[in-house]
């Protein structure tokens, strides 16, 4: 059985009408006119951004999702008997579903059935959760389109203790100061007894995580590229694609992997929903996402 609940799951992509839509064009407008330039990660996954996401963690050289369902299937029965049955899962940021399949399989080796909310800005991320959990009829799905903390205040108390899974290194977006806030605003809504489950990449060489950002067939610089192209569909730009390159970069006192977009000629670029006109300079950069260790 599956519900969803959102305003925004029938709205056309393209009305920017309601509030928090409203949140994510004053955000865009300000990263714009900001310089550096840059923009926010969550504008990465929409359709398009969410089914390339989906390749890339198929890639040979980005190895984040395939450590997480190695990691499940070693653990996600522990993670159940110590939480205590009846558990009820809910899942910030679930993809295409597949490590809440492996999840939610373990434990229901431990209890006859489970709810499940997968919460996700993305449309299709949430439609494809939606079908690689269909082969589960004992797991009551819900899908919620909102982002993580909005998503989450939308979760019923009950049927089960809540058991947050933030996987697939989600939380590696936020800034160090953010994530510890962002956490302490998840504490908040759990009760004694509930839990939060958290997947984080660790630190590794350089050699080895520039690649997983910078793959061979161009995967990860489409994904980075789409946030362009959704401004010229979604918000009316003019970006012209083929004068940008994609620009991984890696900090080693941060830990951070940063995205970027590298201008190879200066241009004026007109978004109309937003109503700005903005000059870019040659080399000039917009950093898209962080990715910390
Ligand atoms: C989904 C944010 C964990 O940072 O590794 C993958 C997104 N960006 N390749 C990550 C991403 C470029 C991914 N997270």
């Amino acid at each position: 059985a599956t519900r969803m609940q959102s305003s925004e799951w029938s709205a056309s992509r393209s009305a920017k009408t309601d509030s928090s839509a409203d949140a994510l064009s004053q955000t865009i407008r300000t990263g714009l006119m900001a310089s550096p330039k840059r923009l926010p990660a969550a504008l990465l996954y929409d359709d398009v951004g969410s089914t390339l996401f989906e390749a890339i963690t198929m890639l040979p050289e980005y190895g984040v999702t395939k450590a997480d369902l190695r990691l499940i299937e070693a653990h996600a029965s522990d993670v159940v008997r110590a939480m205590g049955e009846p558990i009820r899962g809910v899942e910030l940021g679930p993809g295409n579903g597949a490590k809440a399949k492996m999840f939610l399989e373990a434990a229901l080796d431990l209890q006859p059935e489970l709810s499940f909310t997968a919460i996700d800005v993305s449309r299709s991320a949430l439609e494809s959760c939606r079908r690689t959990l269909e082969v589960l009829p004992d797991v009551d799905v819900e899908l919620v389109r909102a982002n993580y903390l909005e998503g989450l205040a939308q979760v019923p108390k009950e049927g089960g203790k809540r058991l947050i899974l933030f996987l697939g290194s989600n939380l590696s977006n936020f800034e160090r100061s953010e994530s510890r806030a962002f956490l302490s605003s998840v504490r908040a809504r759990l009760a004694p007894g509930e839990g939060i489950l958290i997947a984080t990449d660790l630190e590794k060489p350089k050699a080895k995580l520039l690649p997983a950002y910078d793959d061979a067939i161009g995967v990860t610089s489409a994904f980075n590229k789409n946030v362009l192209a959704r401004l010229n569909r979604e918000w009316g730009a003019n970006f012209d694609l083929s004068a940008f390159s994609h620009e991984i970069r890696y900090l080693e006192a941060e830990r951070r992997i940063e995205m970027h977009l590298r201008a190879s000629r200066s241009m004026r670029v007109n978004v109309v929903a937003l109503d700005v006109e903005l000059a870019l300079a040659e080399g000039e950069t917009i950093w898209t996402e962080s990715s910390h260790r």
